[in-house]
C-alpha cells in the first residue's frame, strides 16, 4: 500500500477514536487530531533527513501514539488492526498509569528506548509539536517542569535522529522565552 493511502486510513481511525472522547488540543477548542496531524508531519519531513527510516512503522505510531492512553482501544482491538510492531511501538509511548505520576515518564522513556529508532522518533516529534506557547493558564513552575522534561526526552533519545535533536534543541530554547526567571 502506499503511504499517502496509510496515512488516510491511519489518520481516519485515530480521529474517529479521539473524537468518541470528544478530547481536545490542551488549552484550545481544537480536535485533538490537529496533534495526531503535526506530529505525523513532523515525521513524513524526518524521513526525508533520516537514512533507513522505516516510514510506515513510524507514521502508524505517529498517529496512533496517544491513542491507547486516551481512548478506550483496547491492546487486542489496537493489534488486530495494525499488527504487533505498531502495537509494541505505541504501548511503549503510553504511560503506565499504575505508577507514581512522577515515576511514569521515565519508564516510558526507558520502554521506547528498547523499541526501534522510530519509535524514539515519535516520542521528540511529539514534543518539538507540543513546545508551542503555553497555555496563560499555566504557573510558571508548571512551564518550567514541562522544559526540564524535554530536556530530558532530548538527552535519553536525541541520539536516535540528528534531525529531530536538532530541532527540539532549537524549540527548546525558544520556549525559554515564556518562562520568567
Ligand atoms: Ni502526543
Amino acid at each position: 500500500m502506499d503511504i499517502q493511502t496509510i496515512y488516510q486510513d491511519t489518520i481516519k481511525y485515530a480521529a474517529g477514536k479521539h473524537e468518541s472522547t470528544s478530547q481536545k488540543v490542551p488549552g484550545t477548542n481544537l480536535p485533538y487530531v490537529v496533534h495526531l496531524s503535526n506530529v505525523a508531519m513532523e515525521i513524513l519531513i524526518t524521513s526525508r533527513h533520516t537514512d533507513n527510516f522505516n516510514l510506515e512503522l513510524a507514521l502508524k505510531a505517529a498517529l496512533l501514539h496517544d491513542i491507547l492512553e486516551d481512548t478506550g482501544t483496547t491492546k487486542e482491538e489496537f493489534e488486530s488492526h495494525f499488527g504487533a510492531d505498531v502495537t509494541h511501538g505505541v504501548l511503549a509511548l503510553t504511560k503506565n498509569e499504575d505508577l507514581p505520576k512522577e515515576d511514569q515518564m521515565a519508564d516510558s522513556l526507558k520502554r521506547i528506548k528498547a523499541q526501534p529508532l522510530e519509535i524514539w522518533a515519535v516520542k521528540l516529534a511529539d514534543r518539538i509539536t507540543n513546545l508551542q506557547k503555553p497555555p496563560s493558564t499555566w504557573s510558571n513552575e508548571k512551564k518550567i517542569k514541562y522544559h526540564d522534561e524535554a530536556q530530558i526526552i532530548l538527552d535519553t533519545l536525541g541520539s536516535g535522529n540528528a534531525y529531530l535533536a536538532s530541532r527540539l534543541s532549537a524549540k527548546i530554547k525558544e520556549y525559554e522565552s515564556y518562562i520568567n526567571s
